[in-house]
């Protein structure tokens, strides 16, 4: 039987609904907007895209959103000056810096000059270590919570369950194997983390009641590897060449839907899953960011 889809864009579209209703609440209540600032460096097309989609979702729920184009030539010093300023910026609750930066200018520079309090992407080592120890006044990351998320809304409750991740990054598979983990609603499982060092792969994904697919490689995952009514979760946002495409390419994920989709019991989309999710979770950031800067007042 064909795999029930996991809808990212109605789920995401609920979560969104709420966040503006707590926006307009602290406009109402407070006389705050809460602010954004998203600081895109050089010219990178996909980076472009999703600055662009933050953007436009901050606009459509309410949320103020400062954009900052900075050359690709622009110094680490220059870029980090910038978000000093943003750090002291009464209007802006959340910052962040799309990445990949130019590869003169480190990640860990950048994020490390990002006031943790407005660090709504949760990649400084403050935010991620409070998610860690199950600490609830940071962040959630964006693309692992909006993971939960999803599960959480369609009614699949990972306790107990082998969530097998696919992928070691800092921004997906490492937080996602903490959030997994934690003695929590929602969470509870057995996580295995799997990644290049891996031998004998297939004998671990085939064992995932929920599989977490996020390394970054097209169709990567294919039937085989898939254990029979699994919840299979794609991550990958992929652009492969398709000539028979208007524009010459189309978006894939890491998971090869045609060969997984009929052995799965869910299964997230590529356009429409994963992706709506990380800034609906981003908005609700914001959002908390705010709440937390006027508590703090
Ligand atoms: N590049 C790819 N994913 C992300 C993300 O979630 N946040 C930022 N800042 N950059 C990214």
């Amino acid at each position: 039987m064909a795999a029930a889809i996991i809808d990212g864009n109605a789920i995401s579209a609920i979560i969104n609904g709420e966040t503006a209703t707590a926006v307009s609440e602290l406009l109402t209540k407070h006389n705050v907007r809460p602010g954004l600032a998203v600081i895109l460096i050089g010219e990178n097309p996909a980076s472009k895209v999703y600055v662009g989609r933050k953007v436009k979702k901050c606009e459509e729920l309410g949320i103020f959103s400062k954009k900052i184009e900075l050359p690709a030539e622009t110094s680490e010093k220059d870029v980090i000056a910038v978000i000093d300023g943003l750090n002291k910026d009464p209007h802006i609750h959340g910052i962040l810096v799309q990445f990949p930066p130019p590869a003169h200018i480190s990640e860990k520079a950048v994020i490390d000059a990002i006031d943790p309090r407005k660090d709504v992407d949760c990649f400084h080592p403050v935010n991620i270590g409070k998610m860690l120890i199950g600490e609830r006044d940071g962040f959630f990351p964006c693309t692992p919570y909006g993971v939960m998320l999803l599960l959480e809304k369609s009614g699949v409750n990972p306790a107990g369950k082998h969530v097998v991740v696919l992928g070691r990054s800092n921004i997906v598979g490492k937080p996602m194997m903490a959030l997994m983990v934690q003695k929590a609603k929602g969470a509870d499982a057995t996580v295995t983390v799997c990644h290049s060092g891996t031998k004998d792969l297939k004998a671990f994904t085939r064992q995932a009641d929920i599989l977490v697919a996020a390394i970054g490689k097209p169709c990567f995952v294919k039937a085989e590897m898939v254990k029979e009514g699994a919840v299979v979760i794609d991550v990958g946002i992929n652009k492969i060449a398709d000539p028979s495409s208007k524009t010459g390419s189309r978006l894939v994920g890491d998971v090869d839907y045609d060969q997984v989709a009929p052995i799965a019991s869910m299964i997230t989309p590529v356009p429409g899953g994963v992706g709506p999710m990380t800034i609906a979770v981003l908005m609700q950031n914001t959002v908390k960011a705010c709440k937390a800067s006027i508590a703090a007042s």
